[in-house]
């Protein structure tokens, strides 16, 4: 357990820099077991959930050396294909594996990913797309067993999942013939896990688009990649600067990938700026309620940053209504800010947030990875000290929040 001590009521002035993207790196690592070559990582975070794959890329047989900023992961060694319960069930994401180790191997044996914090996570359109490819996949006691050889396809996604479409992309660059995905995702960590695999020798284009077609592919020996800057860390860097007012520069912040949460911002108050390199924000005193809020699929409102806002909305004037339309468990956060002062209601999947004059510290815990966060930025707007107790949800996600907020002036340890 953490236990984050948070002073609230500083204004935050100066520059944070944005980590390189955890939604990123992740799928990366699973890909980097497809072919046997070398990878050279830079800009990659140290985070709770890049060690949890770098466990796994070890169990399956791969040398993996890190240093700051940097990963070198060599595939070529026989590799395991199958991964055991415990390295699994730390994290979700680990699905990711499913493809990369079902193409490399011809085999997969892994643990049945289960619900999470943010309620069930099927993994249904994973499953009937790699039997599409050609896999015959049993689901028995607790665990997935795959096999065969794959073959391309034609794979309309029912929704355009991320997971889903990576671990497509990922198994047909192996597969013999072309696939098309339909309806796939587009969030940017899309283009730069299809950027890896073009590295890696792989034709695949239309990615950012909702039709990514992926055909032949000539393996290459080695691959560098930096990482992606974290939109959603950026997105965190930004709400708590609004939450506590001040002046932020968040370097290596993408305009492109923020524009629904920098619209939000603007629409309370906050001015907003691009500069060469990345996001400048300047909070007023008072914030207002933005428009309505509803997380959808990239280029929408990403789920990942609706706790981060409404955190930002809680003294804003007005009232904010906020739509979660992406998880049905995303709103565990808002019977702990409630704690805070906080006037939050909820129905289902909408959260209204009735705009108070000020919030109180308090002891509050940890739900979930960004419900986290929202409490940290709650925190650093409110009067008195804040004691977040935090099951390393933070540490999932963020490589050193206590820096970045502390070179801001945050009081925080
Ligand atoms: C990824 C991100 C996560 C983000 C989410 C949505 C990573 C490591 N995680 O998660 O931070 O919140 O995208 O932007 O990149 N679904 C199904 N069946 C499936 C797969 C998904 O019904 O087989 C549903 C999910 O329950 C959810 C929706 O599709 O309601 C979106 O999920 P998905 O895009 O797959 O999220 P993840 O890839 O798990």
């Amino acid at each position: 357990m953490d236990i984050w001590h948070i002073r609230g009521g500083r204004r935050l002035c100066g520059t944070a820099s944005v980590q390189g993207a955890k939604n990123a790196v992740l799928p990366i690592l699973a890909a980097s077991v497809l072919t046997g070559c070398e990878t050279r990582l830079s800009n990659c975070p140290d985070l709770m959930d890049v060690d949890g794959s770098v466990d796994i890329l070890r169990c399956l047989g791969c040398r993996v050396e890190r240093s700051e900023g940097g990963m070198y992961i060599n595939s070529s060694g026989p590799l395991r294909s199958t991964i055991p319960h415990d390295l699994m069930s730390g994290m979700r994401s680990s699905v990711i594996f499913l493809g990369a180790v079902l193409a490399r191997c011809g085999e997969a044996v892994m643990a049945m990913p289960g619900g999470c914090e943010l309620g069930p996570r099927p993994i249904d359109l994973h499953l009937s797309a790699l039997r599409d490819m050609g896999a015959h996949i049993t689901v028995s006691a607790g665990n997935i067993v795959c096999s065969g050889a794959l073959h391309g396809a034609s794979i309309n996604l029912a929704l355009p999942s991320v997971g889903a479409t990576e671990n497509i992309m990922i198994a047909a660059c192996r597969a013999s013939g072309g696939t098309v995905i339909t309806n796939a995702a587009r969030e940017p960590e899309i283009c730069d896990l299809a950027d890896y695999l073009r590295k890696m020798g792989a034709d695949i284009t239309g990615d950012g688009s909702s039709t990514i077609c992926i055909g032949s592919f000539s393996p290459k020996s080695s691959v560098e990649h930096s990482v992606m800057p974290d939109r959603i860390a950026a997105a965190t860097w930004l709400c708590a600067c609004a939450s506590a007012g001040g002046e932020v520069a968040v370097d290596g912040a993408v305009p492109a990938h923020l524009v629904p949460v920098t619209q939000a911002l603007r629409e309370m108050g906050c001015t907003v700026d691009e500069y060469p390199g990345g996001i400048k924000i300047c909070a007023p005193d008072r914030l207002r309620a933005p428009r309505p809020v509803a997380t959808r699929p990239y280029p929408g409102f990403p789920t990942d940053a609706q706790a981060l806002l409404m955190a930002a909305t809680l003294k804003a004037e007005g009232t904010s209504v906020f739509t979660e339309n992406m998880f049905e468990s995303r709103f565990r956060h808002v019977p702990e800010l409630r704690r805070m002062g906080a006037e939050i209601s909820t129905e289902g999947r909408v959260a209204i947030v009735r705009g108070v004059p000020s919030l109180h510290g308090a002891p509050v815990t940890a739900t979930d990875l960004r419900g986290s966060a929202a409490l940290l930025i709650a925190a650093l707007g409110a009067e008195g000290e804040t004691v977040l107790h935090d099951n390393c949800h933070l540490r999932r996600g963020y490589e050193d929040p206590v820096k970045v907020l502390t070179a801001l002036g945050a009081e925080i340890r």
